[in-house]
């Protein structure tokens, strides 16, 4: 039977030029290169200046995504923006990327699930093309995590880098199996009783401020491989696909830690997982869509590949996209 699904015609990225690395941390804050590899992996993140905006850094992105799928800005009708991070209260980040890259039609908005803030984009852009309300979108994940870290808690700011990534996707008939290009799944999932380990403790709505990230680390990780490799394996038995199955998982990447564990419970080898957090940190909601188009560029993802993406962040949020590229 014949359906619409959502097929990824490009995917571009963009990170700021100034790279901060461990040691350029241990000037600010009392930690070391050693500790903070050896608990999460990360060894350097890229930092935004300050007139560097994340509709900046997701316009870049989109416009090398919209290069890549040789698709015109004036056939986009969708522009979706993940982020934590918007420049303005309002308007929304994404109305200025549409601005940005010149789409006058159709409509932008901006969606805020922190880390998995990606992972529910795609999940709502799916949804509008598949059942034919816009035919081209543009998801973007952006994020200046930079600007609401506390820089004298070295339990959190060694963690976090800026930068975007984003994917074109276009509306098109397949045959309706799990052989279809396209995505094929989605899940997504929030509790709110988890709040309190993983949040920002400003806003306009209560301190009239923007605030700073705080996070009770180890309750983040005990919760993040056993949400993560659940909301994987709920995916995968919507398309009846065992995790072998998958050519590459591309995870949202907070932690190596994190990834071995689910990698482990999974029982997936590492070589099946992309890895980008040592060069970017974690980007919340750009890490997917960075990760994902520094595998196309290595060729790790062509035409064909099953991808998985998944990512938990505050709330909690979480959840999975099971695609073919
Ligand atoms: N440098 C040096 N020492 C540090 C640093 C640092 N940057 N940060 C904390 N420490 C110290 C602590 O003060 C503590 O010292 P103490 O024993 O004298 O009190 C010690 O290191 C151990 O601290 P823990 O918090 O127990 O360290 P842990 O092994 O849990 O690692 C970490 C901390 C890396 C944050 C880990 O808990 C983690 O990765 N959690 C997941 C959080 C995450 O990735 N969040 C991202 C957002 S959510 C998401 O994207 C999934």
């Amino acid at each position: 039977m014949a359906v619409i699904r959502s097929v990824f015609r490009g995917v571009g990225a963009h990170l700021p030029k100034r790279v901060m690395t461990n040691a350029d941390l241990t000037k600010i804050v009392d930690t070391s290169d050693e500790w903070i590899v050896e608990r999460t992996g990360i060894r350097e993140r890229h930092i935004a200046d300050d007139d560097e905006l994340t509709s900046d850094l997701g316009t870049a992105a989109a416009h090398q995504a919209l290069v890549r799928a040789g698709i015109d800005p004036v056939d986009i009708d969708l522009v979706v923006c993940a982020t934590a991070t918007p420049d303005r209260t309002f308007p929304a980040t994404a109305v200025r990327i549409q601005q940005s890259l010149g789409v006058t039609k159709g409509a932008a908005f901006d969606v805020q699930a922190v880390c998995s803030g990606f992972v529910y984009a795609l999940t709502i852009a799916d949804n509008f093309l598949k059942t034919g309300q816009f035919k081209r979108a543009v998801v973007v994940g952006a994020e200046t995590f930079s600007r609401i870290l506390d820089w004298e808690d070295r339990t959190t700011c060694v963690l976090f880098g800026d930068g975007a990534g984003a994917v074109v996707l276009e509306a098109q008939p397949q045959h309706g199996t799990r052989e279809d290009r396209g995505i094929l799944a989605t899940r997504i999932r929030s509790d709110g009783r988890f709040e309190d380990l993983l949040y920002v403790d400003g806003g306009p709505g209560s301190t009239k401020t923007v605030g700073h990230l705080r996070m009770n680390g180890r309750e983040v990780f005990r919760h993040a491989v056993q949400k993560i490799t659940g909301i994987i394996e709920e995916t995968l038995v919507m398309t009846g696909y065992a995790p072998d199955e998958i050519d590459l998982y591309v995870p949202h990447q907070a932690n190596q830690r994190i990834l071995d564990g689910v990698l482990k419970k999974l029982g997936v080898p590492a070589e099946k997982i992309v890895v980008t957090l040592d060069k970017h940190g974690n980007t919340s909601a750009a890490s997917i869509p960075l990760a994902l188009n520094h595998a196309f560029e290595q060729h790790r993802v062509k035409e064909g590949s099953l991808v998985l993406m998944e990512a938990m962040g505050g709330g909690f949020t979480w959840g999975a996209v099971l695609a073919r590229w």
